[in-house]
């Protein structure tokens, strides 16, 4: 094997070359180096063992520098893959099942795959428009309305993107300037730290508490300085399934009050929410909605992540500086997805109200699923991701734990510790539910032999 396929084997994205030695090495193969490689950032956090894996490969190939430091000096050196593209290559390297990163394997609806045919065929393939189809931004205009009570004009207030993920970009790449600090809840969805950093900003991670995951709001409070320049929100939250209540937005709502703290509100997930509670989004509450930029995505809500479609909906003066970024991150949206979602969503206004009850039998259904099992379940209020405390099972750290479950058990998991900057002591992976039945059974059995 070459070591670049070793190394994409063992998912070592930036090999750190610790100890070397020519001339003798453990194979006794002579003019070989011997070296320990070690994955830099995934499965590094502050204060742990990294976890490292030893290879001999032929010197020329880390003496010979092609590029000097300078060319290459990184704008995110600590950044390494994602934690998502890791498992599920090591899902499908080991045949395990894969439980790990956050898609559906069923299909979006019919109807809609349909409507997306048509309109490739009907030749509705060029540049839509910068902001989004006008049909489909009324139609989500039509739907925040009909959902949350608050009138947007698709105009100026409603911009599709490219995912929630290059709404959450465009809009820190808009509305943070060098110097300026953005608080971050962890365990945080991990596009948040380097967006603020390429930014120029300095992202200020506060802990969830868990175990029920909520935001401590004093600390919040304190952690404010003259340079707080915005507070990204997630709710429903990946990837605790932990949820925002209204007396969490009352107070948030007074320690913004006399700032210019612009508000990120993450809602991917606002249609998967459980046993009856209202998604509390920030539509709802006028004195916050006025400072903040809301994110929805198409892909969750549609069984569709591969599309990354989504929308920001923002008062018309934020939603200018956003188009100002957006137009030259993306510039605009796949056209007929946006033919199909607009027709879809016209002719299909129920789909969104129907989510909720669908995943939260998945939910349901996976937890009884896992009752004899070792695993121990914190409640799920929303997402499609189910947390489990594994510590009957094992004391080893999460990323050392969920590459054992994958190599050894089976099944892909995603380890918690990846989603902080400084991860405390504790014991939790990630599962998606998102999957259908047969996937779910099949891996709750090999679950509950662990
Ligand atoms: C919390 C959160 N925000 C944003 C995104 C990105 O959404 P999209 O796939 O539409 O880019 C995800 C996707 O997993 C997510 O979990």
């Amino acid at each position: 094997m070459v070591f670049q396929e070793f190394l994409s084997r063992h998912h070592v994205t930036e090999p750190i070359v610790r100890h070397a030695n020519t001339g003798s090495n453990e194979s006794g193969s002579h003019g070989h180096l011997h070296i320990q490689v070690t994955q830099d950032r995934v499965w590094k956090t502050p204060g742990r063992k990294c976890p490292h894996i030893w290879w001999t490969i032929p010197p020329v190939h880390i003496l010979r520098k092609k590029y000097t430091t300078s060319i290459t000096m990184s704008k995110l050196p600590n950044t390494g893959t994602t934690i998502f593209t890791i498992m599920s290559n090591m899902a499908h390297d080991y045949d395990a099942i894969n439980l790990s990163q956050g898609f559906p394997d069923f299909s979006a609806p019919t109807e809609l795959l349909e409507l997306i045919n048509q309109h490739m065929l009907a030749g509705h393939n060029q540049y839509a428009p910068m902001p989004g189809l006008p049909k489909l931004r009324e139609q989500i205009a039509l739907k925040v309305d009909a959902l949350y009570g608050r009138n947007m004009n698709p105009e100026t207030e409603i911009t599709v993107t490219s995912g929630g993920t290059e709404a959450l970009f465009s809009a820190i790449e808009a509305f943070v300037h060098p110097g300026d600090e953005v608080i971050v809840f962890d365990p945080a969805y991990d596009s948040y730290d380097p967006a603020i950093r390429l930014a120029g900003g300095r992202p200020v991670h506060l802990p969830l508490m868990a175990p029920d995951f909520s935001v401590d709001w004093k600390q919040v409070a304190g952690a404010l300085s003259p340079r707080t320049r915005m507070i990204i929100l997630n709710t429903p939250h990946n990837p605790t399934g932990a949820v925002l209540g209204s007396d969490d937005l009352k107070t948030l709502a007074e320690i913004v009050r006399d700032t210019d703290i612009i508000l990120l509100s993450d809602e991917v997930y606002e249609h998967i929410i459980f046993d009856g509670r209202r998604h509390e989004s920030l539509h709802y509450y006028p004195d916050l909605a006025d400072r903040s930029l809301i994110v929805s995505s198409f892909g969750k809500t549609y069984h569709a992540t591969g599309w990354k479609i989504g929308y920001c909906v923002a008062p018309a003066p934020l939603m200018l500086e956003f188009r100002r970024v957006h137009q030259f991150v993306q510039f605009c949206v796949v056209t007929p997805m946006q033919f199909a979602l607009a027709d879809y969503m016209e002719s299909n206004p129920e789909h969104c109200h129907q989510l909720a009850g669908f995943y939260q039998e998945k939910r349901d259904h996976f937890a009884r699923l896992l009752d004899g099992s070792r695993f121990r379940l914190t409640p799920s209020a929303g997402t499609y991701f189910q947390l489990a405390d594994y510590s009957e099972i094992s004391g080893n750290e999460d990323t050392e734990f969920t590459r054992w479950m994958t190599t050894e058990k089976g099944v892909a998991t995603i380890p918690i510790s990846v989603f902080y900057e400084s991860s405390p002591e504790q014991h939790y992976i990630r599962f998606c539910f998102a999957k259908n039945e047969s996937t779910l059974e099949q891996a709750a059995a090999l679950l509950c032999k662990i």
